[in-house]
């Protein structure tokens, strides 16, 4: 069985900065701990963006740190608190394409795992560009050609959630599917971050779903949810991905358990938001 944890939204910060209340690097070490204590027969595992919440050196140094305990082969990915440069001038195995692009594959156990880079620098939604669209296309035409079935994990959600982070969701979400649909490969499982939020669902077909995350964890808000947006200092939360010739199984596990509402005054920006167009 192929076992992989995917864990989102580490959001170091530096030295002596706790924000929203919470201190990342407390909580990330717990999630380490965890996979020490139940996870050390997984195959893989993948941090799955916004890993430095300001993008700077020094909180790449403490993640690098604390991700040393980490008994798991393990690959990181960007997101859109990240700074690419920063991170690659940091990192001691940094993951990279030919085009400089913080992506990968890995062939385990019958499956193929590709982690696509979302991020671009200055933007906060998820940003696929022809290069990265054309990288996805050979890894699948590959995939495809071994009879791989494919995990593929980025940063932004490909799915709509119909809540405000949509509006800084994936903005080239048709494109990929345009491209996972094209490549004719079995796309067996999708996993995201950025939300803040669990979901599961499927989109264009395909088995999707986000996890909450090292930081705050969003209440649910829809459309005709008046009230501010809460937000929670749990459950910190990281997935953990069963798979078998038969499928995924997507296990999300809550290693800090608390549940406690923030103040709204903590997120103003929270009381005023948009919602992307209804498709
Ligand atoms: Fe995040
Ligand atoms: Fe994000």
């Amino acid at each position: 069985m192929l076992k992989i944890i995917v864990m989102s939204d580490v959001h170091i910060l530096p030295e002596g900065v706790v924000k929203h209340g919470l201190d990342t690097s407390e909580r990330f070490a717990i999630a380490i701990d965890d996979a020490n204590t139940f996870h050390d027969d997984a195959d893989l595992c993948i941090y799955a963006g916004d890993i430095a919440d300001e993008g700077d050196a020094a909180s790449y140094a403490r993640f690098e740190a604390l991700r040393a305990g980490n008994p798991i082969p393990s690959f990181v990915m960007m997101g859109n608190h990240d700074n690419r440069p920063t991170y690659l001038e940091t990192a001691s195995d940094p993951m990279v394409d030919d085009n400089g692009f913080v992506q990968g594959i890995a062939d385990i156990k019958g499956y193929r795992v590709i982690m696509l880079d979302s991020s671009e620098p200055g933007r906060v939604d998820g940003v696929l560009c022809n290069d990265r669209l054309a990288w996805l296309a050979a890894r699948l035409a590959e995939a495809k050609d071994r009879d791989l079935p494919v995990i593929l994990v980025l940063h932004h959600p490909a799915n709509r959630l119909h809540m405000p982070v949509d509006t800084y969701g994936l903005t080239d979400a048709d494109k990929l599917a345009s491209v996972l649909l094209e490549s004719g490969a079995r796309i067996a499982q999708i996993v995201a971050g950025h939300c803040h939020i669990p979901t599961a669902g499927s989109w264009h077909g395909i088995p999707v779903a986000t996890i909450s995350g090292n930081q705050h964890r969003v209440g649910l808000h829809l459309r005709n949810m008046t009230r501010q947006q809460p937000c929670y200092e749990g459950a910190a939360q990281f997935a953990v991905l069963l798979a078998t010739t038969s499928g995924v199984t997507v296990h999300f596990h809550n290693y800090v358990d608390r549940n406690v509402q923030l103040p709204d005054a903590m997120f103003p920006w929270k009381r005023v938001q948009k919602f992307g167009p209804e498709d």
